[in-house]
């Protein structure tokens, strides 16, 4: 089905959990934003055909610069929405009609390799609609109240953390997000499952963590620091 994709870069939350006063995506380590690192990793893989971004309004502009600056092209910088959700259909609107397919990758998550990028849009065929990256979950996982009251041990066989980007067929997700609620979904496959598509794993990265506390930044240049040694 899918030769190359279509990047769509979400980059327009607000960044709360991390509080740091300054949007996510602008938030640099290793001397750039992790906006310009994650478009970046898409842009390089093989498979990906052009990038769209989607960030907050206010920020359009300078994140133009921002990804000029790192050398990235992109086909366009557009204004996203309140929730998750509304940024990706933000994100679609602004495809070609000749984009048959689209990555949807969080700039939460720098450090996703080129590689990955292309093994999960290449493993997007008949009949799948749609494919992400996961790994299985090692830690023990438990149920508790807002007190940290354990309630009972939750079975983790079969438990997958997903990572992205995750890929579609655009006409699939389109619909998806057109039919379903997305209110409290917090990726695209979610939609695509209530919308009664086929989804498939494919293997993901212990290095394509997300951003999401302080301490995940730590974690961030420390990898893309041991990346750099590596080059050398
Ligand atoms: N995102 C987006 N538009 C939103 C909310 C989130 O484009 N309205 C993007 C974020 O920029 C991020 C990805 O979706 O790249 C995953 O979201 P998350 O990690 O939750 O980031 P934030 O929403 O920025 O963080 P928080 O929930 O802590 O505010
Ligand atoms: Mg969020």
């Amino acid at each position: 089905m899918s030769g190359a994709a279509l990047g769509l870069l979400v980059a327009a939350g607000a960044g709360e959990r991390l509080g740091v006063g300054v949007a996510k995506a602008f938030v640099e380590v290793a001397g750039q934003p992790l906006l310009a690192h994650a478009a970046r990793a898409l842009a390089s893989a093989e498979r990906i055909d052009a990038l769209v971004v989607v960030v907050a309004g206010e920020d359009v502009e300078r994140a133009g610069k921002a990804l000029a600056e790192a050398g990235v092209q992109v086909r366009a910088v557009v204004q996203g929405g309140v929730e998750r959700h509304e940024s990706v259909a933000r994100g679609l609107e602004a495809l070609g009609a000749d984009d048959s397919v689209v990555a949807v990758h969080d700039a939460a998550r720098p450090l996703a390799t080129s590689a990955l990028v292309s093994r999960t849009v290449g493993a997007l065929v008949d009949p799948w609609a749609a494919v992400a990256p996961a790994l299985p979950v090692v830690d023990t996982l438990k149920l508790a109240d807002d007190a940290g009251r354990v309630i009972r041990t939750v079975d983790r066989r079969g438990v997958w953390a997903v990572q992205t980007p995750q890929v579609f067929p655009v006409d699939v997700l389109r619909s998806a997000h057109a039919r379903i609620d997305a209110r409290g979904l917090t990726d695209d496959l979610a939609l695509v499952e209530r919308a009664g598509g086929r989804v498939r794993l494919v293997e993901g990265e212990h290095t394509n963590v997300k951003v999401t506390y302080p301490d995940d930044l730590e974690l961030v240049a420390a990898l893309l620091a041991a990346r750099a040694g590596g080059q050398r």
